[in-house]
This record gives structure tokens, sequence and C-alpha cells, in this order.
């Protein structure tokens, strides 16, 4: 760990005061303007919006109820009968997993549980230190996979972040004292690789001391390939050849590919850059990040100096990538892959399109950022070489139409006004911005349809649709896929390639869900068709298909059960029919946390779910009850009958 003699002041000194969000730290970096040639351009927009009733009228689209919202899904599918084998579940605001009849919950293994024998248990009262965080299972589940490996299951899990006020909680007033409270906070973060097995009776557990356990930290050595690999943007003083970059962070959603390697995506790394002259200010390159001379509250540059931005302003460029980690192999590098751009990545959606091909779709969230798509240039073939399929290939950024059709736009050097590919592949949303891709309200996770050439993608919510500008200045007006001002709830698009060929640059798209409150609303916020006071709920997130086409989707919203989120309950899972459109819901999480990361044991007879952040703002005792901390979780479901779960 390489020390240094900064002054904490700065940085103990901004550590939030408030319960914060990644996204409200990202505002107070870019307030919104006063009043701006934008207000005058949205009135404009906003009187125009007759043009509503025509957005989303794809071909022969049925009409979302009187809302002038239209869908693929033709009305009487709804009512058709279900494919789902189970009964829905009420919302519920318990400290539980509520999962329905005729299935059972339970927990596999939690943050901080040791992953090796020299390791210590979880230690209620101190939270750990720094070494005991490195043996252990790290903080804050999101996106998860498992891989069978010959007779091994082995998971990787995403490691998102860690709650200041949890890992913290030791300390009088919430926050790090400590050189080793920092490196605890670090080492909370990254990948966490387990191997996991069943016992005799159906419950899982991890396997310590298995040969496949890692902790993949925020300072594990990676290669950094494709277009930005060796370029100036990417060089530092400890790597001046700009190929070896230490270490992953943030890591939100996830992809698999068919060779067997898991993909990590590198989210909200801005705030963990700091200066210890807050007046310090970044480059604008910077800005559109959200990087600035204050953290997020972990004080890393406090123990570490690369993460003050003044005086290492590329290290900020080594992340917001797509990071591919073999989990068969405990001694291979992470690569982090820039020809899939840097943005805050949520997750990677791999297919392989009919020519063998491979293209990834991606989301950045962030309120007005972009959808994105990678395009190889070569093929996939069962066996062949595979690193250079996501390293050579073009990537683009969707621009919707209120049409209904879409259209995939090339970043490349000329679109992007740019002077080579490593500038796109490191600038990548100023190059959307440049070619006009379409703002967005946060994508969130894409997943693709594996019964249908459709992909669907989770807009959580944006409250400054149609308020306020990205950080790149491009306007946010309601329009198109996202049609609310305000967005509280969120909505889930989706799209459909022509032809059936993901590399087309056309496709048609629909909402397949606008999420609301119909007890409270009767216009757009009630939602669309197929949200009804039994299913609603707020802000989906992860979004995954499992092997019979049913879409799982998880939310991350508003669990106050309160005001407009009256009756949606703690976040929770539900499983969406593509077809009918019909929507149900089958977990309810414990209280203040996200369901995140869905994924299935080899035999399809298990689901596995993360729990993230259960009482964020103090008001849990998940998992383990009475007065213990509350702990983020994977949890295992299966059918008591022992039948298929996905
Ligand atoms: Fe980490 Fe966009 O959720
Ligand atoms: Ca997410
Ligand atoms: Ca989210
Ligand atoms: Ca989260």
């Amino acid at each position: 760990m390489e020390k240094n003699n900064l002054d904490k002041k700065h940085t103990l000194n901004s550590q939030p005061d408030e319960d914060i969000s990644f996204d409200d730290f990202d505002e107070l970096i870019n307030p919104k303007p006063e009043d701006t040639d934008f207000d005058h351009i949205l009135e404009a927009a906003l009187t125009r919006r007759g043009l509503l009733k025509g957005v989303m009228a794809v071909g022969s689209v049925a009409a979302l109820g009187s809302m002038g919202v239209a869908s693929l899904i033709p009305k009487e599918a709804l009512a058709a009968e279900t494919r789902f084998a189970f009964d829905a579940i009420d919302a519920n605001t318990l400290d539980d997993i509520t999962v329905p009849q005729g299935y059972s919950a339970q927990v596999v293994t939690r943050w901080g549980d040791p992953l090796w024998s020299d390791g210590v248990d979880f230690d209620h009262a101190t939270r750990g230190t720094g070494e005991s965080q490195m043996k252990a299972f790290g903080d804050n589940i999101d996106g998860m996979e498992v891989f069978a490996h010959g007779d091994k299951t082995l998971m990787v899990v995403n490691n998102e972040y860690t709650n200041i006020k949890i890992i913290w909680g030791n300390r009088e007033e919430g926050k790090y004292e400590t050189d080793d409270d920092v490196l605890k906070g670090k080492m909370a973060q990254g990948l966490t690789v387990v191997e996991i097995s069943q016992a005799d009776d159906g419950q899982w557990g991890v396997v310590k001391d298995s040969p496949y356990n890692r902790r993949i930290t925020p300072d594990e050595p990676m290669a950094i390939t494709g277009p930005a690999a060796g370029h100036d943007l990417v060089k530092t003083a400890a790597d001046p050849a700009g190929t070896t970059p230490l270490g992953t962070y943030n890591n939100c959603g996830n992809g698999r590919t068919p060779w067997g390697t898991y993909l990590a995506c590198e989210e909200n790394f801005n705030g963990y850059f700091s200066a210890e002259n807050e007046e310090h200010e970044v480059s604008p390159e910077l800005k559109r990040y959200g990087v600035s001379a204050k953290d997020w509250g972990y004080g890393w540059a406090s123990i570490d100096e690369r993460f003050d931005v003044s005086k290492h302003p590329n290290e900020p460029n080594r992340f917001g990538y797509v990071v591919e980690v073999d989990p068969r192999d405990p001694a291979s590098t992470p690569k982090k892959r820039t020809a899939l751009g840097r943005f805050k990545h949520e997750n990677a959606e791999m297919v392989i399109n009919n020519d063998g091909r491979v293209v990834v779709y991606m989301g950045d969230d962030e309120r007005g950022e972009f959808l994105y798509r990678y395009v190889s240039n070569g093929v996939f073939a069962p066996g062949a070489e595979t690193d250079s399929l996501l390293e050579d290939g073009k990537l683009y950024a969707a621009k919707f139409h209120d049409t209904g059709a879409g259209e995939w736009l090339e970043l490349n050097p000329e679109t992007a006004g740019m002077a080579n590919m490593a500038e796109v592949c490191v600038h990548t949303r100023i190059a959307a911005s440049a070619v006009g891709a379409t703002t967005m309200d946060r994508p969130e996770w894409v997943a693709a349809n594996p019964k249908a050439p459709e992909v669907y993608c989770a807009l959580t919510n944006n409250k400054n649709r149609g308020i306020k500008p990205n950080a790149g200045g491009d306007l946010t007006p309601a329009s198109g896929p996202n049609p609310r001002d305000e967005n509280i709830y969120g909505q889930i698009v989706r799209w459909r390639p022509n032809g059936g060929d993901h590399t087309n640059n056309g496709f048609a798209w629909d909402l397949y869900a606008l999420a609301g409150n119909p007890k409270l609303h009767t216009d757009l916020n009630a939602g669309s068709d197929n949200i009804n006071e039994n299913n609603m709920f707020n802000s989906p997130d992860g979004l995954k298909f499992d092997s019979n086409g049913v879409l799982w989707i998880q939310t991350d919203g508003n669990y106050t059960n309160a005001e407009q989120f009256e009756g949606h309950g703690n976040n929770q899972m539900l499983a969406g029919d593509p077809v009918t459109g019909d929507i149900r819901r089958f977990l309810v999480g414990p209280n203040e946390c996200e369901i995140t990361g869905l994924t299935w044991s080899p035999d399809k007879r298990t689901m596995f779910i993360g729990v993230q952040h259960p009482g964020e703002k103090g008001n849990s005792h998940w998992p383990e009850g009475g007065d213990a901390v509350a702990r983020s979780a994977v949890v295992a479901i299966r059918r008591d009958d022992g039948g298929l779960v996905g």
C-alpha cells in the first residue's frame, strides 16, 4: 500500500454530512444553472408536446390507455394466460426477504465473511480492519455470475461500494478516523471470486480456502487493452507506458462471455478522487465525468496519492471501463477493455450475432447520458482465440426518434471530431455528445431476450428530465423513450434490431413498461397499462432474462412507501412476460436495500440475488436481526419441490 504525507484534513472535511447518493453528489458538482437558454427552449418544447401523442407510434402498436403512450404489446395480450410458475406477492416493508409460497430463501454469504481460514469472523463492534477485509467477502453486492468449471461452481460478485455510515459506524461521527479505516473501506470494494458448493440439504455455502477464492481489489495489477492502451491520456508517473493500471472499484452491473469470462463494469469512479486544494480545477474532460477536487467521503487520496487528481490528472482516465476477468485462473491479470468505451458503465450485455460477431449493449448511468453498442470486427468461434473480440471493433451511441425508429451512430475520430480512436475510447461521453445521441433517463441494466432478437434497458428515473442539460450541455426535453419531465418512477425501453440483426444500425423501439403509481395518478404517472396497484414499483435497475425468456426486473428506488411511492413498499424483484406484458412481483427485500445481481446455478434449480445496502439509513439489522449490523448478502432461492427456477 502506497502511503504519503498528505494532510488528511481536506479529505476528512470533505466527507458528506448528509446521506447522499452518487448521483446527488454529481449534482453538487454540476448544479442547475439559475436561468438559461435551456429554460426557454424547454418551454417551447413543452408547448409543442402534442408530439407526445405521436411518440412510440410503431406499426401496429396499441395505445397505452388514454395516455397517448404506445407499446408493442397488444392490449388483449395483457389478459392472456400467464407463464409464471408462482403466485404474486404483495408489497411490504418488512426487514426480511419475502418470496412466494413454495419457495425458500437462504443467505449464502455476507459482507465481511472470511474466504480463507486465516481470516477472522465479522466483528459487529469494529466492522473489521483493513486486513480482515482483504481476506473477506466485499461489501454491497451488485452484478454477479455463477460459472461451472469442471466439478467446481465459481461465483464472481461485484462489491460496488461501501456504506460510509455502516463501515465506519464504530466511529463517533460515522466517518473514517485512521489510515486503516480508509484501507478497510477500500478493500471492501472491487470483486470477490469464491467457490460455492451445495450441501445434501440443498443449502449453499462458500468453500473456504478454495484455490479459486480471490479478492480483486482497487490495488490489483491490471492491463489496459484496446485503442487507449499506451496512449498519453492513460500514462501516469507510476505507469509511464500507460498499460498497467492498478485496480477496479465501483463495479456495478456485469456481463458474461460465452468463452467463460466475467465482465465487471466500472461505474461511479469519479467520487474517489480529490485534491488537497479544494479550489483545484480539473480539466473540462474530467468534469464531464464528474471528477472534482472533492471526493465522496472515502478519503482514498489520504492513503494513496494516485487518487489526488491535482497530482495525477490522468489517473481517472484509467477507470470507467469494462474489465474482463477469468475466474478459472486465479493468477490471471484482469483486462480493461477500452474498445467498449469509458463512461459510468452499468452492465455489459453480450449477444453473439447470427454471423458470429460479438455485440455488447451498455448503458451509462447518469442523468441525461447515453446508451451504447459495441460490435466486434472478428467473429466468435468456440475454442478459437477471443482476446481481440473485445479489443477490435466499432462503438456506437443510440439515437431514438419520436417516430418509434432508432439508429446507432458510430463513434470514430471523424464523427467525434477527435484525433484518434484512443481519444474516442477515453472521452466517450464527449464523442457521443458530438454525434447527437439521445440523452436518456439514466440507463441501468440492458438485457437481451434469448428467445427473440430484442433488447431491454431499464431507465431508472431522472429528476432532471426537462429541467437541466447533462454535464456536456446536451438538452433533455421529454421525448421519445424518456417521455416524462422530472421522471421519478422510471421506465423500461426495448428495441428490435432491423432484420433481427444486432449489427444493423437501424431498430424499432417502444416502452415495455412505464412505472408509476396508478393508485395516485391517472396521467402519465399512472404508468403503462401493464402496471397496476398489485405490481407497481419504481426505479427499475437490474434486468436479466432467464433461459425461458422471462424478464426479471430488480428495483433500486424510493422505499419510503409514502407520498408518490405509497404502495410500492421495499425494493423488490418482479418477473415480466415480454410477450403479454404481464408483470408479477416475486420478491421483496429487507429495509433500505436494493435488489441486485441475478444469476442461476448451472442446474437452474437455484436463483441467486444480491441484497445491497440494507439499512443504508440505519433502519435494518438484516440478515442476522437483533442488534446486528446490517450486511449486504448473497441470497439463494429455491423451489421447495426442487423444481427449475430459471
Ligand atoms: Fe450502480 Fe447504476 O447502479
Ligand atoms: Ca444499478
Ligand atoms: Ca440504481
Ligand atoms: Ca447501487
